[in-house]
């Protein structure tokens, strides 16, 4: 994805993500705390930190978290985020997740939620995380997933397959930034390898309801309409995976999955 088009979209909505729901409070920051256990004398690196919630988590655990992203805008919500909470163990740094401005094993912990469905390099962003922890530390991820049997059972291949194309396309039409959300075999196909070995996996459900979605990215009239008839038009297989339910006051929720991966540097 353009380096260039990420930080327009998310430098003209920077605010929105300092109190959309699902960056602020989403499950997976307890979560993801509760399985790494930081350790106070850690120095912690959170990439693609967006306004700083995982970074902000960690905070209170470690000695020290270095909050990063490639948006200055972002950057500039998670430093006042920061302030406002009363952390002053956080430091922001502009950094790109494919080639980190970090020493080599410079870090305890690592970690990167939300984000990497917009990395136009995955695997050179495995290999940057590998490259900064040091062996024995821990990266914690999290991202959006797409369809697959694991998330959606009972369905062909071929129809996952496709759920896993309108899927990416319905991301991509509400935010042009976004890069592809993968698979968990995927992300386990990226690893291995890696240096990094995986310790613990697990899929999380997030209801996320459809009006603010589309707000928090300014989405227009049109592209609004045309989201609301992908998923009203979905395969019984997407629609497996969004389970899109009617709330009150005109609008919907879905629901989407996030994979919630630790591992180790060998
Ligand atoms: C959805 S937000 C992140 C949410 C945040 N991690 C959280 O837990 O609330 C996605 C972030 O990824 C950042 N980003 C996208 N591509 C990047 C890259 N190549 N390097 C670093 N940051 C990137 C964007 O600037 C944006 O702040």
């Amino acid at each position: 994805m353009s380096k260039t088009l990420v930080q327009q979209q998310f430098g003209a909505h920077a605010a929105a993500y300092v109190t959309s729901a699902v960056h602020a409070k989403g499950a997976s920051l307890t979560r993801v705390v509760e399985l790494v256990g930081p350790k106070a004398g850690w120095h912690a690196l959170d990439i693609a930190t967006g306004a700083g919630h995982m970074a902000l988590a960690f905070a209170p655990h470690v000695a020290k978290v270095v909050a990063s992203d490639i948006t200055p805008e972002m950057l500039a919500e998670t430093a006042k985020l920061a302030a406002a909470k009363g952390h002053t163990n956080v430091e922001t740094a502009e950094a790109d997740a494919e080639a980190l401005a970090f020493a080599d094993a410079s870090f305890d912990l690592v970690s990167c939620r939300i984000a990497p469905h917009h990395f136009a390099n995955v695997p050179r962003f495995i290999a940057e995380v590998a490259r900064v922890l040091r062996p024995g530390g821990t990266f914690a991820l999290v991202d959006n997933i797409s369809p697959c049997a694991e998330t959606t059972p009972g369905f062909a291949a071929d129809d996952l397959a496709a759920a896993d194309v309108v899927y990416n396309l319905l991301e991509k039409i509400r935010d042009p930034s976004h890069g592809r959300a993968l698979t968990a075999a995927a992300w386990r196909g990226l690893m291995a390898g890696s240096g990094l070995a995986s310790a613990h996996q697990e899929i999380m459900d997030k209801t996320m309801p459809f009006r603010p979605w589309v707000k928090q990215q300014s989405v227009t009239a049109g592209r609004i309409a045309e989201l609301e008839g992908i998923i009203e038009e979905a395969s019984s297989c997407l629609a497996a995976f969004l389970k899109p339910a009617a709330i009150e006051g005109d609008d919907f929720t879905f629901t989407l999955r996030e994979l919630v991966l630790i591992a180790r540097k060998v």
